[in-house]
């Protein structure tokens, strides 16, 4: 568990517990405001409505007593999660807490859902990244967590999956966190190799993915002084496997945007660029925990874009891995440079489904928002098993076309593509089209994260920075599979 957490102790009863610790929660929906046994008047006055975020403080005998709002309809596991969040930060001056939370959705999520949703949203608001203040921020009270569960239900299950889970997150918001003069792809590699129990992690270096004939890779890295790196991570089941499924992540430790260079507004948040990478980092080392009888493939491809008299130069071309060519017009367009050698590899095994994942375009930002992420792919169930799995993850995501008619601004004069757009608009679809032609009749949908991969505001589970998308939608669509 990444020390960023600071909930250290929860415990799971099941059976009616006694709540003569410092604060007990207690559920309320929109509908149920007047069994709340307070005043009308002092629920208007401290807003408390029992909306899904809502919480009030009660006073009770020798305690005290929180209102938690849970909606008006049958709460989901998102917003679930939410209401544990918003309990976790109204009680951080508290210092221990018996919760009924899980038992509001037991009867129709199931009790261990409903717990581990819990769990998860308390330890996920819990997350704080601090570890270059040099004096950290004022720490929550709250250390014991007593949760209240229905009979028969496997507690540690719960737990042992939502730690698995929360913990993958918060490595994937570590990693993005971080500035990207403390990140190098070698770090990146390492703390890929380190993050996973029971997976094989294979790393490329320079040397090797010459060999390999990463061209892609190794022509975004021309100009930096730090080396590249490939990351290939496996998760085989015990038993027969039921299909293999591969993840590959943008790992841009930053993008400077090489010699066509960023202006400083542009470049200043470019540490996030390796989020694809992180999230894939992240699912992988919960995999085990989950223990899907499918294999999982993750590749992540990391380097930084840099500027020098080495660098790619605008009008060079570089030959991918899968031996296509392609012109580079725009340094700054590296991401779909270093995925085109990922996925090219991802092709040649002829897996079930590929999944990108990348901060790949600003476009995506003009036309989504910060907090969805573009879907586009080559093939209708692919496409499908994911929305879905995004879906139940509570990450939003919005399907967005492949244009044949955009393909020939693609075209080059001198090599088998130009890795820009001739067109101003639609750069997102653009660089999608792009990848396209590196993954072939693979089912492959690709998520451009580049909003939702950060939140400037504080979000029910999310606080500021880093939010780890896209960790939950990839072990959804492992779980489901
Ligand atoms: N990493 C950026 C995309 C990005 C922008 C991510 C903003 C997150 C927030 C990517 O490498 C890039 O620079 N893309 C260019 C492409 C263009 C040169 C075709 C862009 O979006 O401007
Ligand atoms: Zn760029
Ligand atoms: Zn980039």
């Amino acid at each position: 568990m990444p020390n960023q957490l600071q909930i250290t102790d929860i415990h799971i009863e099941n059976t009616d517990a006694d709540t003569a610790t410092v604060a007990t929660d207690r559920p309320v929906g929109e509908k149920d405001l007047a069994t709340l046994g307070v005043a009308e008047t002092f629920l208007a006055a401290s807003k408390f409505e029992g909306k899904i975020g809502q919480t009030a403080l009660l006073p009770d005998e020798s305690s005290v007593v929180l209102a938690v709002g849970t909606g008006s309809k049958e709460i989901s596991i998102p917003d679930l999660r939410a209401s544990a969040a918003h309990l976790w930060r109204a009680s951080s001056h508290l210092e221990s807490l018996t919760s009924f939370l899980p038992l509001v959705a037991s009867s129709h999520l199931g009790a261990e859902v409903a717990l581990q949703a819990v769990i998860e949203g308390l330890l996920l608001a819990s997350y704080r990244f601090d570890e270059l203040k040099g004096s950290p921020e004022e720490e929550s009270k709250l250390r014991q967590i007593t949760l209240i569960a229905p009979d028969g239900v496997d507690g540690e299950g719960a737990l042992a999956k939502a730690h698995a889970v929360a913990s993958g997150i918060s490595l994937a918001r570590d990693l993005v966190n971080k500035p990207g003069g403390s990140l190098t792809a070698i770090d990146l590699a390492d703390a890929a190799a380190s993050a996973a129990s029971d997976i094989e992690v294979e790393i490329w270096d320079r040397e090797r993915l010459t060999k390999e004939r990463c061209g892609g890779i190794l022509g975004v890295n021309a100009g930096s002084t730090e080396e590249p790196r490939l990351v290939r991570m496996t998760w085989r089941p015990e038993g027969e496997s039921k299909g293999t499924i591969y993840f590959v992540g943008k790992g841009i430790t930053f993008d400077t945007g090489g010699l066509n260079l960023k202006p400083f507004e542009g470049m200043k948040e470019m540490k996030i660029d390796m989020g694809g990478a992180a999230a894939v980092i992240g699912a992988m080392s919960a995999m085990a925990a989950h223990a899907p009888d499918v294999t999982v493939v993750g590749i992540c491809c990391c380097t930084d874009n840099q500027p020098s008299p080495t660098a790619t130069k605008p009008g060079d071309v570089l030959k991918i891995r899968n031996g296509k060519t392609v012109e580079v017009l725009n340094t700054d367009a590296e991401g779909r440079l270093v995925l085109a050698d990922g996925l090219s590899i991802a092709e040649e095994e002829s897996p079930d489904l590929v999944i990108d994942l990348a901060t790949l375009t600003g476009a995506c930002l003009v036309a989504l928002g910060s907090q969805y992420a573009g879907l586009m792919g080559n093939n209708d169930q692919a496409i499908r098993t994911v929305e879905s799995a995004a879906s139940q993850a509570g990450e939003r995501v919005w399907h967005l076309p492949l244009p044949s008619e955009y393909r020939k601004q693609l075209d080059s004069q001198v090599a088998d593509l130009r890795n820009i757009g001739s067109g101003r608009f639609g750069g997102t679809l653009v660089a999608g089209l792009f990848l396209q032609e590196f993954i072939g009749d693979t089912p492959w949908v690709h998520l451009d994260i580049a909003g939702p991969v950060t939140t400037e505001e504080v979000e029910a589970e999310f606080p500021r920075g880093a939010t780890g998308f896209g960790v939950r939608t990839l072990l959804e669509v492992v779980n489901n599979w």
